[in-house]
């Protein structure tokens, strides 16, 4: 499916030198990996139903890891056989294409990463990365497949947790204040929203933000969420057809 752009958008895309991208479970889902909401989504699990979100919190880590991590491992296999699509590699042709690219993501499935992006704030972590939870050891998820149990520190014994924000967790510190120098102090010339149901205020207010400062916003979703009323352009296309247009009409 090829998207031709509004012919006022692809002229003002022209102009622009810098690009902010704020994505969510929907830039995966052409990778096959499930969003979280709606039919067949994480949190329509078959076993956990809408208890989901109790397994994957802060205190079922503590007090039953390894109920929290079948959850983990659901999402991350799901994740560790899925491949980066066209969404994701029009973003890492987007970033070499202009000055100045900050791209904010909700997803923990690392697949920006594996696409090449460079400058991410992966807002909620990245289920590949682990740490113990009581020495400084840190290191890679080699395997999810089929995990029952929490895994051990191989230097402490202790349970070690992947690197995300459960629920119930502050965001890291760090990556909050680089997405407050990036997107609020210095709203970049397009915001662009992709595959997200936008459900948390450090989501939405990047692209509020922008809208009042006089940059371009854009929605890439094929249904409607709570920012598609003040977008400038809702483009009800698939992030895999909508970001490699837009990618080309960034001028090089
Ligand atoms: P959701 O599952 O809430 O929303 C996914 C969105 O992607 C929906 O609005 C879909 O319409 C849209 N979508 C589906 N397919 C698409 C496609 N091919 N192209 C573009 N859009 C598409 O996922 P998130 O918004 O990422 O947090 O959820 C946000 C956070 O809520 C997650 O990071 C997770 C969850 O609780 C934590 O775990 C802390």
């Amino acid at each position: 499916m090829e998207v031709a752009l509004p012919e006022k958008l692809v002229s003002a895309l022209r102009a622009v030198r810098s690009v902010g991208v704020i994505t969510g479970a929907g830039i995966s889902a052409e990778s096959g990996i499930p969003t979280y909401r709606g039919k067949g989504g994480i949190y329509d699990d078959p076993e956990e139903g809408d208890r989901t979100i109790e397994a994957l919190s802060a205190p079922t880590m503590r007090a039953d890891p390894d109920r929290t991590w079948r959850a983990i491992g659901k999402i991350a296999s799901a994740a560790g056989d899925a491949q980066p699509n066209a969404g994701h590699l029009a973003l890492v042709e987007m970033e070499r294409r202009v000055e100045r690219f900050t791209l904010l993501t909700q997803n923990v499935d690392g697949l920006h990463r594996r696409a090449g992006s460079r400058n991410v704030i992966d807002i909620h972590g990245d289920t590949f990365n682990l740490l113990c939870t009581a020495c400084a050891w840190r290191g890679p998820l080699a395997d999810p497949r089929g995990i029952e149990r929490a895994p051990r520190c191989p230097k402490c014994r202790a349970v070690v947790r992947p690197d995300v924000v459960l629920f119930g967790e502050m965001l890291p510190v760090d990556k909050l204040a680089r997405l407050q120098a990036e997107f609020f102090q210095n709203p970049q010339d397009v915001v662009i929203s992709v595959g997200t149901s936008a459900m948390f205020p450090y989501i939405v207010q990047p692209v509020l933000i922008a809208a009042q400062a006089g940059r371009l916003t854009i929605e890439i979703n094929p249904d409607e969420t709570d920012i598609s009323g003040f977008v400038h352009y809702h483009l009800r296309q698939p992030a895999g057809v909508a970001l490699p247009a837009i990618a080309a009409a960034l001028s090089h």
